[in-house]
């Protein structure tokens, strides 16, 4: 079943006096639970298509249509509430709050996204998520005390606690060396399935094709 469908979706930058369209028409339908990797040349318009299918910003034309409503013809505030309660994001480094502990970060996001759900209720969802990711032993840390791929499997915690439908990910293991991208990818395939969350990933490298379902290459502003 299509979640999420990108239609004809154009977006137009003014560089100074000159109009630059980076888009030029996408279409891509993200199935439910399966994971599409968006490949594509450097500039070639990956991030720019990623951030509009999550509400981060306008597409200049097109509809983006979650659930069967059009993202781009909602208010601030309308997508404000998707992307807090039904997107999670993971970005090439980790963007954790530094005077944050690991398990603030998840709580924080907790407290984003508007949970019914109690205090102790959040509290054991946290621990249960960190002892997944194989981070319990660090929940008390500081984000400057960890590693590169510790800091990126509490990313993951962080982008998943909210059970979001839809995960946005632009080259989540692009800092890590080649055993640690296994290692994470792993991790978001096995989360993504049994939490059946839908993903879209923008990445440069070769190694995670294999964990996708689909494989879309971006040319020019238009998917090939
Ligand atoms: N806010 C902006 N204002 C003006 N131009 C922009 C803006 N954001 C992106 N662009 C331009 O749009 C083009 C596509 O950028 P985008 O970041 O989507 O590429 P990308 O495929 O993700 O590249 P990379 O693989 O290097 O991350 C680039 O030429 C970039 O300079
Ligand atoms: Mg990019």
């Amino acid at each position: 079943m299509s979640l999420f469908q990108i239609v004809e979706v154009k977006k137009t930058f003014k560089n100074g006096e000159v109009d630059e369209q980076v888009l030029k028409g996408i279409n891509l339908t993200l199935k439910e639970g399966e994971i599409t990797a968006l490949v594509g040349a450097s500039g070639s318009g990956k991030s720019t298509i990623l951030t509009i299918s999550a509400g981060l910003q306008r597409a200049s034309e097109g509809r983006l249509v979650f659930e069967g409503k059009n993202l781009n013809e909602m208010n601030q505030e309308q997508i404000r509430k998707i992307r807090a309660r039904q997107f999670g994001f993971i970005f090439q480094s980790s963007h954790l709050v530094p005077f944050l502990t690991v398990q603030d970060q998840l709580m924080v996001m907790l407290n984003v996204s508007e949970t019914k759900l109690k205090k102790h209720e959040q509290k054991e969802e946290v621990e249960k998520l960190l002892k997944i990711v194989d981070m319990y032993h660090r929940k008390e840390a500081y984000p400057p005390s960890l590693s590169g791929g510790e800091k990126q499997r509490v990313a993951i915690a962080r982008a998943l606690i909210h059970k979001p439908k839809i995960l946005f990910a632009d080259e989540p293991t692009a800092s890590l060396d080649s055993r640690r991208t296994k290692d994470v990818m792993t991790l978001i395939r096995e989360l993504t399935r049994t939490m059946d969350i839908t993903t879209l990933m923008v990445t440069h490298d070769e190694e995670m094709l294999s964990y996708a379902d689909q494989i879309v290459t971006m040319k020019d502003g238009l998917i090939q």
